[in-house]
C-alpha cells in the first residue's frame, strides 16, 4: 500500500436545506464566500496538501458544480482581450486538469459513511483524504497540510479535532481520548452525535479526515448509526476496536461552520476583513452598525 496521500473525496451530495430557498437552484458548495465559491477553498486546501485527484460525491441538481470546474475559453479570451490579467489569473486557477477530477453519484442520502463508500473504486488500496466543504478553516498553514505532515509520522486514520462548547457537542462526532500529546491525541473511542450528557469529551471531529483503505471494508457492512444513517465516525471507531491506531489532530486555525447561516455570515465577515481591498470599507460599516445598535438600546 502506498503511503503518500494524493486523492481526496469531497462529499457534496447534501441538499443544503438550511440555505433554502437559495439552494433550490444553486448547490450550497457554489455559494460564495466574498467572491469565491465554498468549494474553491476546499480545493485550494487540498492542493496545498499535495492532492492530485479530486473525487466529488454528488447527487441530482449539482450540475452547476461540475460546470464550475470546466475551462471557460470564451470568458478567458474576453478577459485577455480587455487586459484584465489579475481576473484572468483568478479564473485560470479554478481550472482543473483533464482527468484530475471525477464525479460519482450517491443515489440515496444514506449518510456520510455511505457517500465516502461510493468512491471506493476510485480510491483503491491507498490512504486518502476526505474534506467536508462546509467546514472552512482559515489557517496560515492549511489544515489538511498540517494533518498530512502529522500522518507521515503517525500513519493511521486521523481526524481534525477541535474543542467545542459543551452545549454544541451533540452536533458532532466526539473523541474519547486515550493519550493527549497536544496537537496529536490518540483515541480510544468515537461517538457520532452523542446524546447530551453522554459525550466522552468536548473534542469534536471537524470535516477533515485522513483515512486508510480498510475504512471501505468497514463501510461495506452498511451498518446504520446516529440518525439512521451510515456514519463515517462508526467506520473509524471500528478501526479502534480492531486494534488499529486512530488519531485526532488539533489543528492551528479558525474553523467556520458554513453549514449554518450564522457560521457562513461570520466566515464572510472574517474573510472580507482579511482582504486589503475590502477591509477599510467593511470595518467602517461594522463600526457604524455597532454604534447604531448601542444607541438604540
Ligand atoms: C459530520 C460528521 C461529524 C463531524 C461534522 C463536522 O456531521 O458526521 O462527525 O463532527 O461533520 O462538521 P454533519 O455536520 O454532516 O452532521
Amino acid at each position: 500500500m502506498k503511503n503518500k496521500i494524493t486523492k481526496a473525496i469531497f462529499p457534496v451530495a447534501g441538499m443544503g436545506t438550511r440555505f433554502l430557498p437559495a439552494t433550490k437552484s444553486v448547490p450550497k458548495e457554489i455559494m460564495s464566500l466574498v467572491d469565491r465559491p465554498l468549494i474553491q477553498y476546499a480545493i485550494d486546501e487540498a492542493r496545498a496538501a499535495g492532492i492530485k485527484e479530486f473525487i466529488f460525491v454528488t447527487s441530482r441538481g449539482k450540475g452547476a458544480l461540475e460546470d464550475y470546474f470546466d475551462h471557460a475559453p470564451q470568458l478567458e479570451a474576453e478577459l485577455k482581450r480587455k487586459g484584465k490579467k489579475d481576473l484572468l489569473e483568478e479564473v485560470k486557477n479554478t481550472n482543473m486538469d483533464s482527468g484530475a477530477i471525477a464525479y460519482i453519484r450517491q443515489h440515496k442520502p444514506l449518510g456520510l459513511g455511505h457517500a465516502v463508500w461510493c468512491a471506493r473504486r476510485l480510491v483503491g488500496n491507498e490512504p486518502f483524504a476526505v474534506i467536508l466543504p462546509d467546514d472552512i478553516i482559515a489557517a496560515e498553514k492549511p489544515c489538511l497540510q498540517q494533518m498530512v505532515e502529522a500522518f507521515a509520522e503517525n500513519p493511521g486514520c486521523m481526524v481534525a479535532a477541535m474543542e467545542v462548547p459543551k452545549d454544541r457537542v451533540s452536533s458532532y462526532g466526539v473523541l474519547d481520548l486515550k493519550e493527549d500529546h497536544g496537537s496529536l491525541v490518540s483515541v480510544k473511542g468515537m461517538v457520532e452525535k452523542p446524546a447530551p450528557g453522554e459525550e466522552p469529551s468536548n473534542l469534536a471531529v471537524i470535516g477533515r479526515y485522513l483515512l486508510t483503505p480498510q475504512i471501505f471494508k468497514n463501510l461495506n457492512s452498511k451498518q446504520t448509526g446516529a440518525g439512521g444513517e451510515i456514519q463515517l465516525t462508526d467506520a473509524i471507531a471500528q478501526e479502534i476496536t480492531e486494534g488499529r491506531d486512530v488519531y485526532g489532530y488539533r489543528f492551528q486555525g479558525q474553523r467556520f461552520d458554513c453549514g449554518s447561516k450564522s457560521g457562513y455570515l461570520q466566515a464572510t465577515v472574517s474573510f472580507a476583513l482579511s482582504r486589503p481591498d475590502l477591509r477599510d470599507d467593511l470595518m467602517g460599516f461594522l463600526h457604524e452598525v455597532v454604534a447604531m445598535d448601542k444607541a438604540a438600546q
